[in-house]
């Protein structure tokens, strides 16, 4: 069922309120997602992206009732992932011929997909699409936002800029809109999506929020791709970003770890009381890595100003969740971040050393050498670690 955005423009996208992992199995998505799909009908009929394949039958059938499929005068996709170029193929066994707007590296993508030929027509920043009663398209290219075929679509005089991913969230809604949404799951989804899709590329956000800021369009409302779209105080969605792309920090310590037989645990808890011993101000969160949500966590460190990363000695190794935590962290790329190691040892004691050296390869600084502790903590070890968080909190402060 086709909702109004404004006059001309229907949102005939999927809410999609079952899906719990997005991108395979690599990110939790708690409230489900939209795969938000715009239908224009101006002068001419013109279709912003589509959806996710499981629902292309659904796609087709319901668009089919918007609208007489022959009638679609042209397809724009704005990203070429599955999630949006999906029900395209359907769609264009009804239309063929229909010419598709895309990039140049949205063409490669597209056929890299689906092997299929389509009518593809390439654009760039600058290009426009003519939707006839004086609208039009104006297309901006956004590489890396998050895939390097990106890009945005502005409708001048409507004001609305089509953005795809950027500014979305992973949140089912039907309502359409952020500001009937429900604002401490929308913020905390719109920073989890952009800590965990948008980060690695903040450099590219940040030059695209200021090339935004030099095209000076009027813009009344953002239509993403995910989640909900923005219409009432625009600028916080925009002024958050801006924030979240140039070294994010909150005043707050994350501590990860994983423990066998509860050592290394017991460590990250008197690590924990020793920084809030040494500065009250400071929200201090412990993580079991192998118990708590991977992209939670993640989203909680791009927050922090500091990490503390624990696992005790296993085979040499890391215990593989501390691992996986640590590998996820190097390809999210934040910046600004200072970092430590610390855990249980029996007799070699490799993975401080380990984890410390990863942690520098992710771009962390590192505080310190960290701590670790010969088997498992006595009285005297917890001291030791109370007192090395209250000078770890003091390093990081
Ligand atoms: Fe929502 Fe990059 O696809």
């Amino acid at each position: 069922m086709a909702q109004k955005i404004k006059n001309n423009v229907y949102f005939v996208g999927k809410v999609d309120w079952e899906l719990r992992t997005f991108h395979g199995d690599e990110l939790s998505t708690h409230h489900g997602t939209n795969y938000n799909s715009y239908l224009i009908k101006e002068q001419k009929t013109v279709l912003i992206d589509t959806v996710w394949g499981p629902f292309a039958e659904e796609f087709v059938q319901n668009l089919s009732r918007e609208v007489d499929l022959k009638k679609i005068d042209a397809i724009v996709i704005l990203h070429a992932e599955a999630d949006h170029s999906g029900a395209l193929p359907l769609l264009l066994k009804s239309i063929p011929h229909v010419p598709v707007y895309c990039t140049p590296n949205g063409a490669k993508a597209l056929k890299g997909h689906y092997h299929q030929d389509m009518n593809l027509k390439i654009v760039r920043t600058g290009d426009t699409l003519d939707l006839g009663n004086g609208k039009k398209f104006v297309f901006l290219e956004a590489p890396m936002l998050h895939w390097p075929d990106t890009m945005f679509a502005y409708m001048p005089g409507e004001n609305i800029l089509f953005s795809n991913d950027a500014f979305g969230q992973h949140l089912a809604t039907d309502k359409i809109w952020a500001d009937l949404i429900d604002q401490a799951a929308l913020w905390d989804e719109a920073i989890k999506y952009y800590a965990n899709i948008i980060a690695p590329w903040s450099k590219l956000v940040d030059s695209k929020l200021k090339e935004l800021k030099t095209l000076n369009w009027p813009i009344e409302m953002i239509c993403t791709a995910h989640g909900a779209c923005w219409r009432k105080d625009i600028h916080k969605i925009i002024e958050a970003y801006g924030a979240w792309a140039n070294a994010y920090q909150e005043n707050r310590i994350s501590i990860l770890y994983d423990s066998i037989w509860g050592g290394t645990r017991i460590m990250a808890d008197a690590i924990a009381q020793g920084i809030r011993e040494a500065d009250s101000n400071v929200v201090v969160d412990v993580f079991n890595t192998a118990k708590h949500d991977k992209n939670d966590a993640a989203t909680e460190v791009f927050r922090s100003k500091a990490i503390l990363v624990g696992s005790p000695s296993h085979n040499k190794c890391m215990l593989s969740s501390v691992a996986k935590i640590v590998e996820e962290l190097k390809g999210l790329a934040f910046q600004g971040k200072k970092a430590a190691a610390f855990g249980c040892y029996g007799w070699s004691g490799e993975a401080q050393k380990r984890l410390t050296g990863l942690l520098a390869e992710a771009g962390y600084e590192i505080v310190d050498e960290g701590i670790t502790n010969l088997w498992e903590p006595d009285a005297e070890a917890v001291r030791k670690c109370v007192a090395y968080g209250r000078a770890f909190a003091q390093r990081v402060a």
